[in-house]
């Protein structure tokens, strides 16, 4: 898709995602690419501007990346940030930039000219985000100085005739202050770009690209989970090609309460969709019987998912493409600079099928940050409440009961868990958290229920903040919410008679307890 847009190129900066999104919070379209890849690939997205992101490599290391000596003949507008600043000298002649001998991390204060094009409006003394070793000591021919700090004699350079720029701070960060500001003049003052990125243009453009990728005889398949990724795509291809598009639920009997339904009344009754349910319960369960190990737990599902989702397909006839949520996060980890990573996530259990049943893959939403994802979901009438919801492991519950999975456990976690829910619903908690679920332990505790000493299990509470699921820290719950939803659970739900609450960080912990 062309938008005349922004090329990050990416020279393996910890801040190059967030440089994206900055830009893309402007409302304007732009990709990260490898710093090194080809002119051509850079061009063929039809920038508008070029932003040089920073890196952990010196210009003075032998393998430091390059970007393609090309570039520089090109008149397109060129913002070099950190690493890409110096990227900028030595593409230039005359400059210099000094080794580090000292890394400068953290807040400092910036000195502007008052004259650059880039940093105009900019007040003196406000604080920006340096994290470097190298540092410019002279701009190349061509270049003025455009700003200093107390312990950097060229902080911000440019040469306006180019229309080339190098900032030493990161403009990205939260923490510099001006930095939406810097970015908004470099795009839209300098650069000539308009906002005109936004989920309803990114809807209509992604509609028509779906339309034109398929011939007439294709037939899409998708494995719709309910989460929110697979539902924007689902509600997507129902807009684009509603009488080729079928998506697929496995109810693989480890959903949460009322799940299946939800899913069915959304999709097929809401929606109107061909949506097909596979009735896994039985074999899934089977599958599982006796395993406590959690990755063969993992396997045995995978496993399973693919069988079934594979017969689907083949029972339906015709099917020449699978479609899946794959988002932009996803897209980037596999071909940033860094290179393929492994925390990349695999798809809803389907891999391996696209090439076995030789289905071409389409991938909506490959452009698209998980926030965007949820405008777009808004934007297609998904509900509410399907958009915003909380995500859930594709193994299902099966990670939340430690040990061996049966079925009246799995009854007694999906009770639980539902009054947990709905109590952080009801009392305004659910949207600050980025995922709440129950776990059931394999433990049983004495306890006393009226006269009676019991004998019953431990359920342990999960709640968590985060941004991206990587990294996350214990939701801080109030202790009069806690003491209530402990005793609503263990009053209506028999089995269970202690709950605690986890109160572990991510890392050294993870989200689920498996
Ligand atoms: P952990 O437990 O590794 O989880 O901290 C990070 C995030 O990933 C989710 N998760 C999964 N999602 N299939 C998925 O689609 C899976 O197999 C899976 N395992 C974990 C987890 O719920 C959390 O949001």
């Amino acid at each position: 898709m062309i938008r005349g847009g922004v090329a990050i190129l990416d020279f393996g900066s910890q801040y190059s995602q967030l440089i994206a999104r900055r830009i893309r919070e402007l409302g304007v379209y732009c990709e990260l690419i490898p710093g090194n890849e080809s002119i051509d690939r850079i061009l063929s997205i039809d920038p508008g501007a070029i932003i040089l992101s920073g890196g952990p490599a010196s210009v003075y290391d032998d393998d430091a990346p390059q970007p393609p000596p090309e570039l520089f003949d090109t008149c397109l507008p060129v913002l070099g940030i950190c690493y890409g600043m110096h990227l900028l000298v030595q593409g230039g002649s005359g400059g210099r930039v000094e080794g580090g001998h000292q890394r400068e991390y953290g807040p400092v204060k910036l000195e502007p000219d008052g004259a650059s094009l880039l940093l105009q409006g900019v007040k003196p003394g406000l604080q920006v985000w340096m994290s470097h070793g190298d540092w410019v000591a002279d701009p190349p021919e061509g270049y003025v100085v455009t700003a200093s700090t107390d312990s950097l004699p060229v902080a911000a350079m440019e040469n306006r005739e180019l229309r080339r720029f190098g900032l030493q701070f990161h403009p990205e960060v939260d923490h510099t202050v001006i930095g939406v500001h810097v970015l908004r003049n470099f795009i839209f003052e300098i650069a000539g770009l308009s906002a005109d990125w936004n989920m309803s243009t990114f809807r209509k453009m992604a509609i028509e690209d779906i339309r034109s990728e398929l011939g007439p005889e294709d037939r899409v398949i998708l494995g719709l989970s309910g989460g929110v990724d697979s539902s924007v795509v689902a509600a997507l291809l129902h807009e684009a090609v509603p009488e080729r598009f079928v998506p697929i639920f496995v109810d693989n009997g480890l959903l949460r309460l009322g799940e299946r339904e939800y899913v069915e009344r959304t999709f097929r009754d809401h929606f109107g969709m061909h949506l097909m349910t596979i009735d896994g319960e039985e074999v899934f369960l089977s599958a599982l019987a006796g395993i406590s190990d959690p990755e063969h737990k993992r396997k045995t599902i995978g496993r399973v998912f693919i069988e079934l989702f594979e017969k689907a397909a083949q029972d339906l006839g015709g099917v020449t493409c699978l479609a899946q949520g794959t988002l932009y996060p996803d897209v980037i980890e596999s071909v940033s600079f860094r290179g393929p990573s492994a925390t990349i996530k695999s798809h809803h259990n389907v891999g391996g099928l696209p090439q076995r049943m030789n289905l071409r893959l389409l991938e909506p939403l490959r452009e698209l940050f998980k926030d965007e994802v949820r405008i777009l979901g808004r934007e297609l009438s998904l509900p509410d409440a399907m958009v915003s919801r909380h995500p859930f492991p594709g193994p299902g519950l099966a990670v939340r009961i430690i040990g061996e999975v049966n079925r009246d456990d799995l009854d007694l976690l999906r009770r639980a868990d539902r009054i947990y829910i709905d109590y952080l619903r009801d009392h305004g908690m659910y949207d600050e958290i980025w995922q709440a679920f129950a776990v059931l332990l394999p433990v049983q505790t004495v306890g006393v229920m009226g006269d009676l000493r019991t004998y019953e299990k431990v359920l342990a509470l999960r709640a968590v903040t985060s941004r991206d699921g990587m990294t996350a820290d214990w939701y801080r719950m109030d202790t009069e919410h806690l003491a209530r939803i402990s005793s609503l659970i263990v009053n209506r739900v028999k089995g269970i008679s202690r709950i605690v609450y986890d109160i572990s960080s991510k890392p050294p912990g993870t989200i689920e307890w498996e």
